[in-house]
């Protein structure tokens, strides 16, 4: 059995990163990622988006390996985003001939980027492309899916869909490449947080390509990371389905910072006192020592998100003030929403918090809890055991 053969005429010449720590220099990989990258053989070689550069001559072997003596015939670009589009000045190199294929806005930004004018066809929404041997690549425009030139090619007589970055996951591919041949436990939370982190503004245009693709008869997708779906189309659809229209699971997510403890014990607390009122999970991070992608993974996943804060330089602790700003850049329209905070002279956090949610038109019908200085169950733990009492009543309605 030869692991890369997808289908006979489609064979996996992508690689697996696990030397980044940061993707986009900012999200951690503590699974590593993968960089797919597909041959469709037809009379024609059509080879689907590159890898990472760092990667060139791995993936330049493994395509040779692949291929032999034939050449690729074209380079279909559906997507600019040098993860995958940054080995296509040495693939040229080696393929002088290949003809790049995008439509206007990636042709653009082929040339602003790598400075390649020539040797590139053009496509529009809809027109095809024949490999011959019965076998032709359709293209399909999903713009801001998560830049604006992106688009799906798609090859009705495979039944297969490479479709960029939807679909897509956090995780290197240990071994397998097709989700039967995967251990695919940490996939799905992988999944949540690379959405969240990477395509989590863009719901709408998520919607819209997944109602485009919908029509499309398929049993593979081949997206740029992560596994190849064939087994679980149904759920991964499912998924970015759920998290494009921002519908959270029933469950709470706790998210604090906290200097000496004070505003820690007020979450501790919440957090028993929802525990108290059946609800389950309930995830509590401290921001000072959690993951941002962990926590916006999480934001994104449950539908009940619960924030403290001390004041801090009369503003919010930075921390709880970055996550603030994620969630704001991310348009997330609404969830349950309550928050509680502390200071030691002048309060602010409490009144930031409510300023967030206004910004953000989010419905705050619980009583927040303001704490003077330190943590006693007298001066705070009751009113904390009511808020967490009125969120259980909110998540219920
Ligand atoms: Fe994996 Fe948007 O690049």
């Amino acid at each position: 059995m030869n692991i890369t053969q997808i289908k006979p005429q489609i064979r996996y010449v992508g690689v697996n990163d696990r030397t980044t720590t940061r993707f986009e220099a900012l999200w951690s990989l503590p699974y590593g990622v993968s960089y797919n990258s597909y041959l469709v053989l037809g009379e024609k070689v059509a080879l689907i988006d590159t890898v990472e550069e760092s990667f060139g001559s791995r993936y330049l072997e493994n395509i040779r390996r692949e291929l032999g003596d034939r050449k690729v015939d074209y380079l279909i670009v559906n997507h600019m985003e040098p993860d995958h589009s940054s080995s296509v000045v040495a693939l040229r190199r080696i393929y002088p001939d290949v003809q790049i294929v995008g439509n206007a806005k990636t042709l653009q930004m082929l040339g602003g980027y790598y400075g390649i004018d020539r040797g590139t066809i053009e496509v529009k929404e809809g027109q095809t492309l024949p490999l011959g041997g019965g076998l032709t690549l359709a293209f399909c425009m999903i713009p801001m899916v998560h830049w604006p030139e992106t688009m799906a090619t798609y090859c009705p007589e495979l039944k297969t869909i490479f479709p960029g970055d939807a679909f897509g996951t956090f995780g290197a591919l240990d071994g397998g490449i097709t989700d039967s041949q995967l251990r695919l436990d940490h996939f799905w939370d992988e999944m949540r947080r690379y959405y969240a982190c990477i395509v989590g503004k863009y719901g709408a245009p998520v919607q819209k390509a997944l109602s485009k693709v919908g029509t499309l008869e398929i049993d593979t997708v081949c997206s740029t990371h992560g596994p190849v779906w064939q087994r679980e189309i149904a759920r991964v659809v499912e998924i970015y389905d759920k998290l494009s229209r921002y519908e959270g699971e029933r469950g709470a997510v706790i998210a604090y910072g906290s200097m000496y403890g004070n505003t820690a014990q007020m979450a501790e607390e919440i957090a028993r006192g929802l525990a108290e009122e059946g609800v389950c999970p309930i995830v509590v991070h401290n921001l000072s020592t959690a993951d941002p992608s962990m926590v916006l993974r999480d934001v994104f996943k449950y539908d009940t998100l619960i924030v403290g804060s001390p004041t801090y330089n009369g503003e919010l602790f930075p921390e709880v003030e970055a996550l603030l700003s994620r969630i704001a850049a991310r348009c997330v329209p609404q969830r349950n929403f309550a928050y509680f905070g502390s200071y030691t002279w002048a309060g602010a956090a409490v009144r930031r918090f409510a300023e967030f949610a206004e910004r953000m038109k989010w419905q705050t019908p619980c009583t927040p809890v303001e704490m003077l200085q330190g943590y006693s169950h007298e001066n705070c733990g009751n009113r904390c055991r009511t808020l967490a009492r009125q969120i259980a009543e909110m998540m219920n309605k």
